[in-house]
């Protein structure tokens, strides 16, 4: 995610604000930027540098350059726009008064720039940030508050911002919405900040802003407002986190806290692409999805596992033929290809090498390109024909989790929208779906709030050396999954298989003792999977279920142990279902001593074949 910093106070603002942002870079960025309030000019001086915050602050001289005491600092994880210098932040109105830097999604930019472009105002940048910048120039009049207000009752979407105007260079303006966003209160100074690592420095006295928040910040002090921009008074928290613990949210590991992300991760992800009961993807070309006479997904790993999923879906709901190829190997087995192919690529770094010749070559053929990425400007999303972002934010961990579960819901969302196009889905079972897709993020924190009874799980087989995961259709593509996550982070040994195809070899390995994870949340084979669970138990095994709250007491019947998700659609049953199976691998790790977000022999993107 993006990181911002804001000062006001005596001391020189850019060294300040490019410490904080240093602190920040953890979040993963593309880009940074400054302003501050030049006294000599009485304008903003503003600037910023694609690429590390690094180049930024050698070419300012770490800020010595800068003579001003009030100012606001950006790292960008870019969402919309490439990362370039014109698509930093902070964003500037075309006057050149107001500063604003901002993390989160305008959902509503491009008709908000279509009505200030008809008012004739200049726009050069990409983002959807200039638009606030643009607006609250639009509004003002001499008040940067009353400006601001008008502006939120018209922008939607995740917003934390933090705004400079030049005509009133004794207060910064910062709004929350969505975004988490902080205040601090220090020495004759105040400061803005994304997290407390930024500022920790200088202050543990903090406001927590809440959603719908605004706040005028001066070197006396901050008042803080509510949504109807009346004055309330804040407690101030005390902070009494290490740096570094800061760093991952106060969370021990990035892992866990990417895991903690993602029904906020799913809400960026999916709420600006479902719009009054329609699904909104990208503006693709008309005749991009039409005509498609078959599908290729091609991906490497977590990816290839969101592909599997990706297949079940997208031939029960729209009756085209779908295929998936691991990355490595699709460029090799001379793939059928042409310009009726609709074919997928899915990565979350955008950079995995596999991939990436994987499209080169489905190119080559003359196939439709469609890549599903989380880093926006990277390589396979640059040479894909349409891009799908999952807007997941960055993802540090080498183990991914929120990625995975943007990654699925996007493709589910795409599986819809195409069988809605194709005419090969009722009303009521779309819009039946779209109302599973708003219910996601809720039940998948019904799931997180239940996390220490996985931990207990955890704690019962983690010295295992050997763990089947085993399932039937849906469930057989997320034990893939489950059993991905834990042979990266514990490193024990571990296979999925299909349920059904057990008895026909694989079934000799189990014995007594033998650890079982058997996953039955697909309702269709419920039946099944209750017989294949039977049937390893009757070979010595200990079988731990995960399935749903309404089939918990069956399956408690025969199974040594059952984790269950919340019902939902069969369409999201892997995004819900994958949870239980990230923190148990996380936790079993933990509980073995390994070195989770930086496991052995792995990187976080394979740019090697
Ligand atoms: C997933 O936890 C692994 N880190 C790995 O399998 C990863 O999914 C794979 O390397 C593909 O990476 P990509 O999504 O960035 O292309």
């Amino acid at each position: 995610m993006c990181g911002i910093v804001g000062y006001i106070g005596r001391e020189q603002a850019a060294p300040i604000l490019l410490e904080g942002l240093s602190r920040l870079e953890y979040r993963g960025y593309d880009s940074a930027g400054v302003a501050v309030f030049d006294s000599q000019t009485e304008a903003l001086a503003v600037h910023k540098a694609k690429g590390r915050l690094q180049v930024l602050s050698e070419r300012l001289h770490g800020g010595a350059d800068l003579d001003s005491t009030v100012g606001v600092g950006h790292t960008r994880w870019a969402t919309h726009g490439a990362p370039s210098d014109a698509n930093s932040h902070p964003q500037v109105s075309h006057s050149g008064k107001i500063a604003v830097v901002h993390n989160g999604i305008i959902e509503n930019y491009a008709e908000l720039k279509a009505f200030l472009m008809e008012q004739g105002v200049p726009f050069t940048s990409e983002t959807d940030t200039e638009v606030v910048a643009q607006l609250i120039e639009y509004f003002y009049q001499g008040d940067l508050l009353q400006a601001v207000g008008r502006v939120l009752r018209r922008i939607q979407g995740a917003y934390a911002l933090g705004i400079l105007c030049a005509d009133c260079p004794d207060q910064l303006v910062a709004v929350r919405k969505d975004s988490p966003l902080i205040l601090g209160l220090g020495e004759d100074c105040t400061f803005i900040a994304s997290d407390v690592t930024a500022i920790l420095r200088h202050t543990r006295r903090v406001y927590y802003m809440e959603d719908g928040e605004l706040a005028v910040l001066t070197r006396e002090g901050i008042q803080c407002f509510n949504h109807l921009m009346q004055p309330i008074e804040k407690e101030v928290a005390a902070v009494d986190w290490e740096i570094d613990a800061a760093e991952k949210g106060g969370y021990e590991h990035f892992m866990f806290k990417e895991i903690m992300e993602q029904p906020e991760a799913l809400r960026r992800c999916l709420s600006p692409r479902i719009r009054d009961g329609e699904i909104v993807l990208e503006d693709f070309p008309p005749d991009f999805l039409r005509d498609i006479s078959r599908i290729c997904i091609v991906a490497c790993g977590s990816s290839y596992h969101v592909g599997m999923v990706g297949k079940y879906h997208l031939e029960r709901l729209t009756r085209i033929p779908v295929e998936t190829s691991l990355g490595s190997e699709f460029r090799y087995m001379d793939p059928i290809v042409d310009q009726h192919t609709l074919v997928i690529v899915i990565s979350q770094s955008g950079e995995t090498l596999d991939t990436m010749a994987a499209l080169r070559e489905a190119r080559r053929l003359g196939g439709r390109i469609l890549s599903i990425v989380n880093v926006v400007g990277s390589s396979i999303a640059r040479e894909s024909d349409q891009v799908l972002y999952t807007w997941a934010g960055p993802e540090i961990a080498v183990a991914t989790t929120k990625a995975y579960t943007t990654q699925l819901a996007l493709l589910s969302l795409l599986a819809l929208k195409l069988a809605r196009a194709r005419g090969t889905l009722s009303d009521s079972e779309y819009h039946a779906s779209l109302d599973a897709f708003q219910a996601l993020p809720d039940k998948m924190e019904q799931i997180l709030s239940r996390r220490d009874d996985i931990q207990y799980f955890a704690s019962q087989y983690f010295n295992h050396n050997s763990i089947f995961f085993i399932g039937r259709n849906l469930d057989y593509a997320l034990g893939l999954e489950g059993s991905l996550k834990l042979k990266e982070i514990s490193y024990i040994h571990s296979e999925a298989y299909a349920s059904g195809e057990l008895k026909h070899g694989t079934i000799s390995l189990i014995e007594d003792g033998t650890l079982v994870v058997a996953l039955s949340t697909y309702e269709k084979l419920f039946a099944k999977a209750m017989s294949n669970v039977v049937e390893v138990k009757s070979r010595g095994a200990s079988v731990l279920a995960l399935t749903t709250e309404r089939r918990r007491e069956e399956m408690a019947r025969i199974a040594d142990a059952v984790m269950t998700i919340p019902d939902i659609h069969d369409l999201l049953l892997p995004c819900l279902g994958v949870v239980p199976l990230q923190l148990f691998a996380y936790y079993v790790a933990l509980m073995r001593g390994c070195d989770i977000d930086k496991p052995r022999n792995l990187a976080k993107s394979v740019t090697v074949e």
